[in-house]
């Protein structure tokens, strides 16, 4: 099964698709995690990256396209990916139909999570995860049980992202609308878009993916 998830900054993305590679044993691939990855390494790509992330615009479409190409060629997407964060662009999506197709492979669903603008700052500006497993946390909607410490490998240090800061969450906004909306027709118009209500509590917008992969 290969999905993608499609939404705005903060929609819960990466909370959903944790759940999926979970039940379905296929892989999450977030290009954002990919991108902050090399960051961290200091590579020639995390370079050309870091600056354009920190200012929340996209990065190229051509370094991302052939970043994201290496990965789903990965024995782990072999049963299937979920896509968190690609395509983000019109050009991105037709290269990935392009990657598929080469490969026999297709797209089963698209799925877009829906958000008021209004609950994304709350939701990005809340956001914590822990250093050590990567585990998310919100400052409201999802504490760890014991304060301070992480539910999955008892970490005790948390990270907050650079990008999470309001004015570059704005910016990050803008660039949804303006370059990554325009998929929403694009998918529709090939009978793979299903919208869920990204607004429920997490559990519920789980069961609605479900029920939308199994139609
Ligand atoms: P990326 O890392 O992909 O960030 P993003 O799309 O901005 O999405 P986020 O990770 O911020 O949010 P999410 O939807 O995963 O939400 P989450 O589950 O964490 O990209 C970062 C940057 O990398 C981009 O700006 C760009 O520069 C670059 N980049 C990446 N891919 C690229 C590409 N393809 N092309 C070009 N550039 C690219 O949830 C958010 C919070 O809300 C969490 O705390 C969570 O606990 C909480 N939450 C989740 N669901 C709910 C719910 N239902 N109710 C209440 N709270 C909830």
């Amino acid at each position: 099964m290969n999905l993608i998830l499609l939404g705005p900054p903060g929609a819960g993305k990466g909370t959903q698709a944790k759940r999926l590679e979970t039940r379905h044993g296929i892989a999450q691939i977030s290009t954002g995690d990919m991108l902050r990855a090399e960051v961290a390494s200091g590579s020639e790509i995390g370079r050309q990256a870091k600056s354009i992330m920190e200012a929340g615009q996209l990065v190229p479409d051509a370094l991302i396209t052939e970043m994201l190409g290496r990965r789903i060629e990965a024995e782990d997407c072999a049963r299937g990916f979920i896509l968190d964060g690609f395509p983000r662009t019109v050009a991105q999506a037709e290269s990935l139909d392009r990657m598929l197709a080469a490969k026999g492979r297709g797209l089963d669903r698209v799925i877009e999570l829906k958000v008021d603008d209004a609950a994304l700052v709350e939701r990005i500006s809340g956001r914590f995860t822990c250093a050590k497993c990567g585990e998310g946390y919100h400052d409201r909607f999802k504490r760890p049980k014991v304060e301070g410490v992480c539910d999955v490998c008892g970490g005790t240090e948390f990270t907050r992202r650079a990008d999470d800061r309001a004015e570059t969450v704005a910016a990050r906004l803008e660039a949804y609308h303006r370059q990554t909306a325009p998929l929403l027709p694009y998918y529709a118009a090939q009978g793979r878009l299903v919208s869920v209500d990204g607004m429920a509590e997490m559990d519920e917008v789980s069961r609605q993916i479900e029920a939308a992969l199994a139609r």
